[in-house]
């Protein structure tokens, strides 16, 4: 059983600048919850009960975020608020939350590698913090499915048009089922011509304690950094590693233009907004055409 996951988000948000000079961008709502948030939801949806969220400098609201915090208790208690009251709480009750600071950036493999302690030598969930997954069953518990058959790692993969190969982790293998494969070989942001496939890395993982070693024997590597990426390709050496192809949408929260989509779509979702949003947005695109 996967009890654990780890989220990394200690990067520095510099495609969404000058949004995430003072705040992380994990933090960015998607109407009124934080990017973050949607993502412990996944973690714990899937069976989650532990979290390890590596952090950094700049990132103390997140650990707020999952606080209690009593004066604004008091106050929704106060206004008799009971709803807000019950979901404020909640958040601190979501899962068992732990913070550790990634001191120096050095890449997402470095960051994983501040896990080794906590996770110790169980298999565990990576959920990247910037993305938001938009699916029917979690995607992290489509992983965890997949690892219960194969009991190897899983990386979670998507297609991406050609144009947008050399943005992502990408995978190569041969297919064992529709939507799973056996990887031979996995490149971090490749050229087109030399990338092994056009399966992108997704954001979600669940990976065996051997990677904690693997990342001790990975050079830096692309923009100088420890890729997680090339760590999983020093695993194919000894262990096999699978990439399950995702049944949902991916939502990359550090990308302005991904962030705007995923505000219209997700407010088309509730109740409250639905009809008088949608009206609004005819209007501004009858306005517009
Ligand atoms: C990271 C990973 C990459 C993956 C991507 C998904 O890259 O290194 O393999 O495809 O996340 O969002 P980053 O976006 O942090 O550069």
């Amino acid at each position: 059983m996967i009890k654990k996951a780890v989220i990394p988000a200690a990067g520095l948000g510099t495609r969404f600048l000058p949004a995430t000079k003072a705040q992380p961008k994990e933090m960015l709502p998607i109407i009124d919850t934080p990017t973050i948030q949607y993502v412990v939801q996944e973690a714990v949806d899937s069976g989650i009960e532990d979290i390890l969220i590596i952090t950094g400098k700049g990132k103390r609201s997140i650990e707020d975020h999952f606080d209690r915090n009593y004066e604004l208790e008091t106050r929704l208690e106060e206004k008799e608020d009971e709803a807000l009251l019950h979901e404020m709480r909640r958040l601190s009750d979501m899962a068992d939350i732990h913070f550790v600071r990634q001191r120096e950036l050095n890449g997402l493999g470095d960051a994983i590698y501040y896990a080794r302690h906590h996770v110790g030598s169980e298999p565990f969930a990576v959920l990247l913090g910037d993305t938001i997954m938009d699916s029917v069953i979690p995607v992290t518990q489509q992983l965890i499915d997949t690892y219960e058959q194969y009991r190897g790692t899983v990386i979670a993969v998507e297609e991406v048009p050609a144009d947008k190969v050399n943005r992502y982790g990408i995978v190569g293998g041969s297919s064992l089922s529709d939507s799973i494969m056996e990887l031979n070989t996995l490149v971090e942001k490749p050229a087109v011509e030399s990338a092994p496939s056009n399966l992108a890395i997704a954001g979600r993982y669940i990976l065996t304690a051997d990677i904690f070693s693997a990342i001790e024997q990975t050079p830096k590597g692309k923009n100088n950094e420890i890729q997680l990426t090339d760590a999983m390709r020093l695993l194919l050496k000894r262990e096999c590693v699978y990439s399950h192809r995702i049944e949902g949408r991916r939502h990359d929260i550090g990308n302005k233009m991904d962030f705007l989509k995923t505000t219209v779509e997700f407010a088309l979702k509730r109740k409250e907004f639905a009809g008088p949003f949608l009206k609004f947005l005819k209007e501004i695109v009858a306005q517009h055409s």
